[in-house]
């Protein structure tokens, strides 16, 4: 870890001189972590394999600014809203290369997705289905979709981000009576043209073997929807899911883990079953984008309760990074301005808010601090900045990107009129 430096250097770039410059809380991203991240995927993914694709799972992190990284990257992004919609177009995203999700799209959202012509629609459910024909015959144009598959499939990982179960509000059932039926629908219908399936297992994974069990049964099916209702399938997108390191208990896989036997699975199971292989989609959000982000606090109180534990307070915390309250998540850090000292404290991390379980890390081994030291907290890239809010009226912290050792801000940070400025009264 300790690299001769004083100062934390994240990608080139002294994290301390950072903090100083723009203020904490503070998100620091790396475009260098970004475009590294993209070429293993086409080194392990888009060159390796033919008739293949890409999209970033954009809830994960979303700014006009990451649309033009991903896009010249070749990559498309995956949206669940209107709000993403709009960011995308606004970005001048190539709209063919967007895919719409989301379990309860609305009127004006899937009016929105028909607009801008995005590339596909996952339909989650057959009221989904209707309303795009008909909103899409209203203004005379065929969408391409593909039907999210609930395959009954566990993953291990936190319960709110499993999502391939049966017991799911996300997909179709598989269910022979309630898909074939859907199939029939979509065939007969002028301004639906079905491309195929989706499915996602759940994230944060580390182990390929959901996603290896939902493949079987999607491949079992597209044979079966091949033979019983002369459906062609011409596309498979197996979500995403693909776990990164937080804390140094974390050992993450290289995308190939993943990435190869999923396609040795796929081309086995089409010669089996005699079936052209279809084009294969993945959605990685949290892999390309999760370790690329940290953040930058300052350490303010510091509060020893003697044989009990010792708080250190920083000037963010839940409304920046929701995770460790919402789903006990881990993270690590390190005080980025005593790198050349010896760790002799264990410490808990608390942030800021009116809340106990506002606790961003506990048991963090640290050098003798002091107050306005600062603190840098990894892997924050993923679904911090996208969950933030202004809980307590605090105001979101900017984010400012680094490239070959050059920072340049991206979003501002949020002002307190910011905040006022929807109160219309
Ligand atoms: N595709 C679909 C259809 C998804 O629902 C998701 C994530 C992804 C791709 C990307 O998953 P990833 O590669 O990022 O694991 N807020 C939670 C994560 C929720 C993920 C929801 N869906 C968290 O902070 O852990």
């Amino acid at each position: 870890m300790f690299n001769g430096e004083k100062n934390f250097i994240f990608h080139g770039s002294d994290t301390v001189k950072l903090a100083n410059k723009y203020g904490t809380p503070l998100y620091v991203v790396s475009e260098d972590h970004i475009i590294d991240r993209c070429t293993e995927i086409k080194e392990s993914f888009l060159n390796k394999y033919e008739n293949t694709r890409a999209v970033y799972a954009s809830k994960a992190f979303l700014t006009k600014e990451m649309c033009k990284i991903v896009s010249r990257e070749g990559i498309g992004i995956d949206v669940v809203s209107g709000g993403e919609i709009y960011t995308a177009m606004k970005a001048g995203f190539p709209m063919e290369n967007v895919i719409f999700h989301g379990n309860n799209k609305t009127i004006d959202e899937i009016e929105l997705g028909i607009e801008t012509n995005v590339g596909r629609f996952v339909v989650d459910n057959l009221y989904e289905l209707e309303l795009l024909n008909a909103l899409a015959a209203e203004k005379n144009k065929v969408m391409n979709i593909l039907f999210r598959i609930t395959p009954g499939v566990d993953s291990y990982t936190h319960e709110y981000i499993s999502t391939g179960q049966v017991d799911s509000k996300f997909g179709i059932p598989l269910k022979e009576e309630i898909l074939f039926e859907a199939i029939n629908m979509a065939m007969d219908m002028e301004y639906i043209n079905l491309l195929g399936f989706h499915f996602h297992v759940g994230s944060q994974l580390f182990e390929n073997t959901s996603h290896l069990m939902a493949l079987d049964i999607l491949l079992e099916l597209i044979r079966n929807v091949g033979e019983k209702v002369e459906f062609e399938t011409k596309e498979l997108n197996v979500g995403g899911g693909f776990g990164i390191r937080y804390t140094k208990e974390d050992n993450p896989k290289p995308l190939s883990y993943f990435i190869d036997p999923i396609m040795e699975r796929i081309q086995d199971k089409c010669e089996e079953f005699n079936l052209e292989r279809p084009k294969i989609i993945i959605e990685p959000g949290r892999w390309i984008i999760g370790e690329a982000g940290i953040t930058l606090y300052t350490i303010g109180g510091i509060k020893e309760i003697p044989n009990v534990r010792t708080y250190i307070g920083i000037d963010g915390g839940l409304p920046d990074n929701p995770r460790p309250a919402l789903y006990r998540a881990s993270y690590d850090g390190v005080v980025a301005n005593r790198m050349d000292e010896e760790l002799v404290n264990k410490v808990t991390i608390a942030g800021k808010c009116c809340e106990s379980g506002d606790i961003l890390i506990r048991d963090l081994e640290v050098p003798e601090i002091e107050p306005g030291d600062i603190l840098a907290v990894k892997s924050t890239g993923a679904y911090n900045y996208s969950m933030a809010s202004n809980y307590n009226m605090i105001p979101r912290p900017p984010v400012v990107m680094i490239k070959d050792g050059v920072d340049r801000l991206v979003i501002r940070r949020e002002t307190y009129d910011d905040i006022l400025s929807r109160e219309v009264i």
